[in-house]
């Protein structure tokens, strides 16, 4: 099939590639002409496993397309693909349509014959029929579905070849068999095809997302108690998620949750129910105390540091919200590390991602290349997020400061073998801070 991705970001690059691995004509557009001509050279702009082989595979076997000329991409495709950011406007809970809304426009100049129009950005319930009076003009080109995403950073491409489900959101049969052929070569190995009304499959998303963060700030909290109780939280985790109608995903407690999804759908869907005057009470309060968990992190640091952190050597391991991303979006990091800055500590850190532009103007705080040259000398290091080459270091080797603390925010090492290890170490849900 004749496929258009508009917006290269996370979700529509990722889709794109796959979509062009199976078989189609992938076209994908961004206004982004820095991305657009690194993606013609072979670069992928995002860092995601294995997406830079796939994206080489696909462009030379000439499946997969690259440009910032939205009207030769829209003419040449059947099913065009809304793959645009829709983040949380500023200082409220709303989300920012604006880039769906505009590129619905840009759509609806240069449509001369019948597609489909496609949600896979998130967007909230009732959007496609907005985006219906846009389009009303040559509504009897399009038909207006929506196909949300369900794309993990880091695990994207596997969770594109092997979904739970496909869901597809239509207030038109027919645009489900089309839909259904697009996606047979999945479904074939087994992935589940469900077919809903448009606004169903809007909300689905939302109510996914804000389910899997109220699981994990539930364990967050939880953990807290543990901490207080003496219980560890990967025996809670793992005894209530064996469970079957609880199930043992996203159960794991750590920092915040954080990335482009969670904190902004839980917002989003908060203030689609506020207009329609229902009070989701839960989702409230899952955003509150996701927001309280970095102050909450951040006094433990003061219990474990001392109350003054002025020079205190501090290293942070990962300052993405997970591992396997360059992705910094609402990282905990991002409020954790200025915070300690001002309060006078000396910062390192190092992602396997790279040097983050957002910590370029913080004082005193500076990206080092490795785990060693990172942690040398270090007071506390900071686990934050769980990339695989931290799971082996041998951390007496690499501080050399005898008196280092390590604060595990993930819970990545063996509690055990730390204490065998006389190391003092602090982690999460785990009896041991008091
Ligand atoms: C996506 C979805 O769109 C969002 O709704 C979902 O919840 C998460 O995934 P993501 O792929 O992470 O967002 O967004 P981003 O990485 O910001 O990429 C968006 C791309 O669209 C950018 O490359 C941007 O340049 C491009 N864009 C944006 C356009 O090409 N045209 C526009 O008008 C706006
Ligand atoms: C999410 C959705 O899972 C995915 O379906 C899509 O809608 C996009 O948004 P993503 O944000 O990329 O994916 O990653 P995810 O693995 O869901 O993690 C989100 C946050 O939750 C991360 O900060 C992660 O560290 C945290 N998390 C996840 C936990 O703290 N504990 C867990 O058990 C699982």
């Amino acid at each position: 099939m004749k496929l258009c991705m508009i917006g290269t970001g996370y979700v529509g690059l990722v889709s794109g590639t796959c979509f062009a691995d199976i078989g189609n004509q992938v076209i994908c557009v961004d206004k982004d002409l820095d991305k657009i001509s690194k993606l013609k050279s072979g670069i992928s702009p995002i860092y995601e496993p294995g997406l830079d082989e796939l994206i080489k595979k696909n462009y030379s076997a000439k499946r997969l397309f690259f440009t910032s000329n939205i009207k030769q991409a829209i003419n040449s495709s059947d099913i065009i693909f809304i793959c645009v950011g829709t983040p949380t406007k500023k200082g409220s809970l709303k989300v920012d349509l604006s880039y769906v809304y505009k590129c619905c426009k840009e759509i609806l100049k240069f449509t001369k014959k019948k597609k489909i129009l496609v949600t896979k950005s998130t967007v909230p319930v009732g959007t496609g029929d907005e985006i219906e009076k846009i389009i009303k003009k040559k509504k009897k080109l399009f038909t207006v579905i929506s196909n949300p995403e369900f794309l993990r950073e880091g695990e994207a491409i596997r969770d594109f070849r092997y979904p739970d489900r496909i869901v597809i959101g239509s207030n038109e049969k027919k645009t489900f068999n089309t839909m259904k052929k697009l996606y047979s070569p999945l479904t074939n190995k087994g992935a589940k095809f469900f077919t809903t009304s448009r606004r169903g499959a809007e909300l689905i998303k939302y109510a996914s997302n804000a389910f899997l963060a109220t699981k994990i700030t539930f364990i967050n909290e939880l953990a807290n108690l543990c901490e207080k109780s003496g219980v560890n939280i990967e025996d809670i985790s793992l005894g209530m998620g064996s469970d079957n109608r609880i199930g043992g995903r996203f159960l794991r407690a750590g920092p915040a949750y954080g990335g482009s999804c969670f904190p902004k759908d839980t917002k989003g869907l908060v203030f689609a129910a506020d207009k329609h005057k229902v009070n989701l009470s839960v989702v409230k309060s899952v955003i509150k105390s996701n927001f309280n968990r970095i102050n909450l992190l951040t006094n433990r640091i003061h219990k474990i540091l001392g109350s003054s952190l002025k020079n205190k050597k501090i290293s942070f391991l990962g300052v993405t919200f997970k591992p396997n991303t360059d992705d910094m979006r609402d990282s905990t990091s991002l409020k954790m590390i200025p915070y300690l800055s001002k309060k006078g500590a000396l910062i390192n850190y190092y992602d396997p991602s790279g040097e983050k532009k957002e910590f370029r103007k913080i004082k005193n705080c500076f990206f080092k290349n490795n785990i060693k040259n990172n942690c040398y000398n270090a007071d506390l290091v900071i686990l934050l997020t769980e990339w695989d080459e931290f799971k082996t270091i041998d951390f007496k080797k690499v501080i050399k400061n005898k008196k280092f603390k390590v604060y595990d925010l993930r819970n990545l090492y063996n509690a055990n073998e730390m204490k065998r290890n006389k190391i003092q170490y602090f982690s999460v849900g785990r009896p041991n801070i008091k």
